[in-house]
C-alpha cells in the first residue's frame, strides 16, 4: 500500500504531479455539484489523536466529495480513554477493512509506525513536530496559483520553527522545488542543525523579510513548551509578530500565509491577517483540493499514481 508520510520521501516531479492533480480539483470544489464518484464503495477513516479544525474537516470533505464513505473516529469518546494503545486502536479499525486511514498523532514517527502494521494506505495528518505533508502541499498550491511557480521565490518562514511540523514539511517541499528558504526566529525557537536543512537563518524580522515573495507565519505552540522557555506574548509580538510595518520590508506583492489556527496579536496582527496580502482563507480552500488529490493518488486502481 502507498502512504504519504512526509515530504522527505517525495521527488520534485511527484510533488508537481500532486499539485497538478490538486489544481484540477479546485475547479471541482467550485462547482455547484461538488460530488464525484471515483471513491464509491471505498472507506476512509479519520483518526485524530490531536485537536484539528482545518485538517480533519478538509479530509472529511475531500473523501465525501470523491464519493467515499468517511468515518471520523472520535478519539475523545473512544476506548483510547480506557487505555487502548495507538497500535491496538489502529489494528481494530484496520480489521474493518478501510481503504485509507488519515492519522494525526502527538508523537513524531507514530504515523509511520502505524503504516507498517495496517493493510491500507495511510496519510500523515501531522505527527508531533515531524511532518504535516498535506499542509506543505496546500501551501505550495496557494503560492503557485499566485506566483505561477515556486522556483527562485524567496520564502520567509517565521516564528516557532522548533515545534513546527508545518515548517519542516514546507522547508523540504520548497527546497525540492527550488525556492530560496529563510527561517526567521529567536534562537530559542530554532532546532539545532536547522541550517543543514538548506535554509538561511535570521533572528531579525526586518532583515529576514527583506524582499521576500512569501511571508509564512507559524503559530507560537505554547502547549508544546511545558517546562521550557515560554516567551512573554507582548515581547514576542514586539520582536516577531507580523504587523504592517514589518511586512513593509517584504516585496509589495508578498503573500502573507498562516497554516492556522492563528493567535491574533501573538504571531500576527489582525490588520495583516485580514489585509489585502493575506491568502490565509485561500490556503484553507486549497486544503480540500490537495487532500482530494492525495487520496486519489494513493489509492490503487483510480488511474492516477504518485
Ligand atoms: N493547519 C492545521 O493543521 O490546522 P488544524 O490543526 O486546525 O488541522
Amino acid at each position: 500500500h502507498r502512504h504519504l508520510l512526509g515530504m522527505a520521501n517525495l521527488l520534485p516531479h511527484e510533488i508537481e504531479q500532486l499539485l497538478d492533480l490538486a489544481e484540477a480539483e479546485v475547479e471541482v470544489s467550485r462547482r455547484r455539484d461538488k460530488k464525484k464518484s471515483v471513491l464509491k464503495g471505498r472507506t476512509q477513516i479519520n483518526l485524530f489523536f490531536e485537536a484539528s479544525t482545518r485538517t480533519q474537516a478538509s479530509f472529511e470533505l475531500a473523501g465525501k466529495r470523491l464519493g467515499a464513505d468517511v468515518m471520523n473516529m472520535s478519539v475523545a469518546n473512544s476506548s483510547v480513554k480506557k487505555g487502548e494503545t495507538l497500535l491496538d486502536t489502529a489494528m481494530t479499525l484496520n480489521a474493518m477493512r478501510p481503504d485509507v486511514l488519515i492519522v494525526r498523532h502527538h508523537a513524531a514517527g507514530a504515523v509511520a509506525l502505524l503504516a507498517q502494521k495496517v493493510g491500507c494506505s495511510v496519510i500523515n495528518a501531522g505527527d508531533g513536530a515531524h511532518e504535516h505533508p498535506t499542509q506543505a502541499l496546500l501551501d505550495a498550491l496557494t503560492i503557485r496559483r499566485h506566483k505561477g511557480r515556486i522556483a527562485r521565490l524567496t520564502v520567509a518562514i517565521c516564528g516557532d520553527v522548533l515545534h513546527s511540523r508545518v515548517a519542516r514539511s514546507n522547508i523540504l517541499l520548497l527546497n525540492a522545488l527550488g525556492a530560496r528558504v529563510r527561517v526567521v526566529a529567536p534562537s530559542t525557537l530554532l532546532p539545532a542543525g536547522i541550517r543543514q536543512m538548506g535554509v538561511e537563518v535570521f533572528r531579525d524580522m526586518r532583515e529576514g523579510l527583506k524582499d521576500a515573495d512569501v511571508v509564512m507565519m507559524l503559530r507560537l505552540q505554547r502547549e508544546r513548551m511545558a517546562g521550557s522557555f515560554v516567551p512573554s506574548v507582548r515581547e514576542y509580538f514586539h520582536y516577531f509578530g507580523l504587523d504592517a510595518e514589518k511586512l513593509s520590508h517584504a516585496r509589495p506583492d508578498a503573500l502573507v500565509m498562516h497554516p492556522g489556527p492563528m493567535n491574533r496579536g501573538v504571531e500576527i496582527s489582525s490588520e495583516v491577517a485580514d489585509g489585502p496580502q493575506s491568502v490565509i482563507e485561500e490556503q484553507v480552500e486549497m486544503g480540500v483540493a490537495v487532500r482530494m488529490a492525495v487520496i486519489q493518488a494513493l489509492l490503487p486502481g483510480l488511474g492516477s499514481n504518485l
